[in-house]
């Protein structure tokens, strides 16, 4: 039910009018083309060709405004607004992604290398964060397992491991005496996880190259978990044997466990999980919606977890 084929959604329908006219619209053609046409500049928005997903779901997607203004992006502040004012400092051209470890051809693609091959889809994700919010996104991406499938898993790789830059002189939030997290910013998946169709490697939104405060120019999207799982501005991509460390399992272990799934049914140690608030419906005050199981991707995903208990495995 929440899954739909062809979604018929133009992102020109729901974001507001002026923000998507203001927009800067380079070049267009084939995907690879106006990506690249969009790699030159900063923050310069370029449009993206894409095939349509059968994995979208049809729920309204959250306006461009608030899916670019309320961001988690710490390497550039805490607060919500200040990805969207401090993230500009990012220099995302030129930009390579290392994938290495276990594998048979472990390659440092440059951006465009990385992404010639690749067949570009929307796919309307709903994101669930962690601190209890949500939002529908509709990333523009491809899957995780193309790019793995390139260098060649070795069959003694178990994990994923992900690391951002570290850019003290772009990063405005990563300097300094307190450090809120241990840099770099990691993330890591199991392998079958990393290898589900429902895993994206995003490199737009809402039609357009990813704005810095998402995580440009590649941020990884796993819409079954919690929305910290999904790291951006990746660098360096790592097939390993061993259950890689994450930022925020190794900041509160009791808190952020490896899986991370979304799970309506274990709380939060200071906070339940039951239900969310959909940014952009009605403020503080609307009512909170019932979070699902696996955000709502059960049907795909429960059985990568079969005999799990997700209680102890959260
Ligand atoms: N990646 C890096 N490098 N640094 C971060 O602080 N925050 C995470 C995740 N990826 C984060 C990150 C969290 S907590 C969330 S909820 C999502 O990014 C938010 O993604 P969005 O701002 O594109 O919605």
């Amino acid at each position: 039910m929440l899954i739909r084929r062809g979604p018929d959604i133009k992102a020109s329908e729901i974001t507001p009018k002026e923000i998507y006219l203001s927009r800067r619209h380079l070049l267009g053609g084939m995907a690879g083309a106006g990506l690249i046409a969009g790699l030159g500049g900063k923050a310069d928005a370029a449009p993206l060709t894409a095939g349509k997903s059968a994995f979208s779901t049809d729920e309204a997607p959250t306006s461009l405004k608030d899916i670019t203004s309320y961001n988690n992006f710490y390497e550039f502040g805490t607060d919500k607004s200040e990805p969207a004012r401090n993230a500009h400092r990012l220099t995302t051209s030129p930009w390579t992604v290392k994938v290495d470890g276990m594998v048979a051809k472990p390659t440092t693609f440059a951006l465009e290398d990385l992404l010639k091959p690749a067949k570009l889809e929307e796919r309307i994700y709903r994101m669930r964060c962690v601190e209890g919010w949500s939002m529908v996104i509709p990333w523009v991406g491809f899957p995780l397992a193309d790019l793995l499938a390139r260098v060649e898993p070795l069959g003694s790789a178990k994990y994923v491991a992900f690391e951002t830059a570290l850019r003290p002189e772009e990063m405005t939030g990563v300097g300094g005496f307190f450090k809120v997290l241990d840099w770099p910013y990691r993330e890591g998946l199991r392998l079958d996880e990393a290898l589900h169709p429902l895993t994206l490697l995003a490199v737009g939104l809402y039609g357009e190259t990813l704005p810095n405060q998402n995580g440009a120019p590649l941020r990884l999207v796993v819409p079954w978990k919690y929305g910290f799982k999904g790291i951006k501005s990746i660098v360096r991509i790592t097939l390993t044997d061993k259950e890689p460390q994450t930022s925020w399992n190794m900041q509160a272990p009791q808190e952020y466990g490896f899986y991370s799934n979304v799970n309506p049914d274990v709380d939060h140690p200071r906070w339940s999980q039951a239900t969310e608030r959909r940014i952009g419906e009605g403020g503080l005050f609307a009512k909170r919606r019932p979070t699902l199981p696996f955000n709502g991707y059960a049907d795909q995903v429960a059985g990568l977890y079969a005999g799990m208990d997700l209680r102890k495995f959260y």
